[in-house]
């Protein structure tokens, strides 16, 4: 591989004077999947990724229609949900999109007012302002549609004390296998279908106050076969990155296509996690039955040292032992980062999980792209939809 690609586009000062702050986000509150069988899903991701329980709805809470497991992994939260019969509206989501990601919530200062300017702005409603009581206090919350079925909820928690929201009581579990080391969610991406990606960089602009700060286009993306487009969004203070792609012409089926061919429209193809320790997340998600893409070939890493140029002797990690684990490498004007990504976590080759590692880059591992591309190009190969 050569030196990595330099990005159009790239300013951070350019997110922090050019974002609106109608819409001032604390964070990533949580991230919903509605899913088949929630049980046997949060098993899953306490076994394998290091997930700890936290707070759980269901029969046993008085909930009748749906069931829910959130788990937590330092400032991760995930909601698993699962319908309890077959007038949920949540089947519909299921049957349609397989396993996935329904709301990406965010937290505010004010739900209500979140729900103003962004509906004021143009956003489709999900769900007006509600307000949720119980006895810890009370949550506001209000969500829009964003790409595809995905929804943005805003959550506002100022006023409330219990373990997750209204509804939801703590789950104490006998299982408790230990945590993998994540720690917060450095970026979720979401994929949209041809031609739409400048759409929905306007939707995060206008309607959330984001700004695009990071652009690849075709030329940059690609492989000998296929090719993709991706612009990244991020909101003011940097906290919420989402990176937007969409596919480009290529001499056969891109990953992008894909994605949209199995999920049957738009949604969030991969979230990113971030650890301080990858090697030692990495060998142990590896140990516990998570499958990652190929390891780039021996050519890759031999050019490491050249590319990552003035950051080569920063470099603190073995890369014999990031070889064996198969984790990329890149750079950028800031600093390194180090990055892998799981097959897809379910049978549809939809969503998947990116581990991250963050040595001072700000960028999305473009350096990499072609190489990650390519495995995953193999993987599409056996599965016939290359
Ligand atoms: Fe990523």
């Amino acid at each position: 591989m050569s030196k990595p690609i330099q990005p159009v586009n790239y300013s951070l000062e350019k997110i922090f004077s050019g974002a609106q702050d109608f819409l001032p986000l604390l964070g990533t509150d949580y991230v919903e999947f509605y899913v088949g069988n929630a049980k046997q899903a949060a098993h899953f991701y306490k076994t394998a990724f290091g997930f700890q329980s936290h707070a759980y709805r269901g029969l046993e809470t008085g909930a009748k229609d749906a069931v829910s497991y959130v788990l937590t992994q330092d400032k991760i939260k995930i909601m698993l949900t699962t319908p309890l019969n077959s007038k949920s509206p949540i089947n519909n989501h299921i049957v349609k999109h397989g396993d996935g990601v329904k709301i990406v919530a965010l937290w505010v200062e004010d739900a209500t007012k979140s729900y103003e300017e962004t509906t004021k702005r143009g956003a489709k409603s999900y769900m007006k302002p509600t307000v949720e009581k119980d006895e810890f206090g009370e949550v506001v919350r209000s969500g829009i549609y964003t790409y595809g079925e995905t929804v943005h909820m805003f959550i506002e928690r100022k006023n409330y004390k219990g373990a997750f929201l209204p509804g939801f009581q703590k789950w104490e579990s006998d299982y408790n296998p230990p945590t993998a080391g994540l720690k917060y969610i450095d970026h979720m991406v979401g994929n949209v279908g041809w031609n739409q990606m400048n759409k929905w960089v306007k939707f995060y602009e206008d309607v959330m106050g984001f700004v695009n700060f990071l652009s690849f286009d075709d030329k940059q993306i690609h492989t000998e076969y296929s090719a993709l487009m991706s612009k990244v969004m991020s909101n003011g203070n940097g906290r919420i990155k989402f990176p937007i792609n969409e596919p480009a012409e290529g001499k056969k089926r891109s990953q992008i296509e894909e994605y949209l061919d199995f999920y049957e429209g738009p949604g969030v193809q991969h979230i990113a996690m971030a650890t301080d320790d990858i090697i030692k997340t990495v060998a142990q998600l590896k140990a516990n039955g998570i499958e990652f893409l190929s390891t780039p070939p021996e050519e890759y890493y031999r050019a490491v040292p050249g590319r990552l140029e003035e950051h080569s002797h920063e470099l603190k990690e073995d890369i014999e032992k990031l070889k064996s684990l198969g984790i990329m490498i890149d750079a950028d004007e800031e600093g390194y980062l180090l990055q892998i990504f799981t097959k897809p976590l379910e049978d549809r080759p939809t969503l998947f999980f990116e581990i991250i590692q963050r040595m001072g880059a700000r960028g999305f591992g473009a350096g990499n792209f072609k190489a990650l591309f390519e495995s995953i190009e193999r993987e599409q190969a056996k599965r016939g939809t290359l």
